[in-house]
């Protein structure tokens, strides 16, 4: 049973039984993913692979994503809740969230300077694909994430949930040392 608004609760910062939307501070019958002040992150997610996608839509029922892509025709498909891959689960999500069935607080964006910025938490999700003939993981766009990240929010958890090779954090922690 709902005894105050959301709002009260939330300025309250206490546990809510309403619903509260991180964006707009309003809150909404239709929402029915519980999201408190103190319980909410922006977490910035690069990029909208199967990977990443599939985590900025999980997160975005209970945190403010931003998903980074490099490509603007797919921000503008992510940004109208059209799914740029094939998965049922997403699709699913998206169907239910244009029905406004389900809350989805999820922006995509190709401005990496606005969502680095703005991160509580960074997820690295971009490709790393196996060299067959050099033998190795092409690790450069993940670094090309840490390097945007550490350049505009240098003090930010960055999480990498790209295949990297063992070793890599340490090798990297030692590479931008002088960024963090
Ligand atoms: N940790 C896990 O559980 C797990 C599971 C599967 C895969 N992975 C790894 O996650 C990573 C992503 O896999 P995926 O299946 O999502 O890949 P994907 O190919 O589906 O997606 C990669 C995305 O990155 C974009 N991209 C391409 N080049 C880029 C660059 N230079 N900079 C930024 N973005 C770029 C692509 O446009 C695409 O949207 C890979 O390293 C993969 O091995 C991790």
């Amino acid at each position: 049973m709902q005894t105050e608004s959301p709002k009260e609760n939330v300025s309250n910062t206490r546990v809510i039984s309403g619903d509260y939307s991180p964006s707009t501070g309003s809150s909404s019958k239709t929402y029915y993913n519980k999201i408190t002040k103190e319980t909410f992150m922006k977490i910035t997610v690069a990029d909208v692979g199967y990977v990443g996608l599939s985590l900025a839509v999980l997160l975005a029922q209970n945190h403010e994503v931003t998903a980074i892509t490099t490509t603007p025709a797919k921000a503008d498909k992510l940004n109208k809740f059209i799914s740029p891959i094939q998965d049922d689960e997403i699709e699913l999500f998206f169907r239910e969230a244009n029905a406004g069935e389900r809350t989805l607080h999820l922006h995509t964006t190709v401005d990496k300077e606005a969502a680095y910025s703005s991160a509580d938490l960074v997820i690295i999700a971009t490709p790393t694909n196996y060299d067959d003939v050099g033998h190795f993981f092409d690790t450069s766009a993940v670094e090309d994430a840490i390097e945007w990240t550490l350049r505009c929010n240098p003090n930010v958890l960055m999480v990498i949930k790209s295949t990297i090779p063992v070793g890599y954090t340490e090798s990297v922690r030692k590479k931008f040392r002088k960024l963090r």
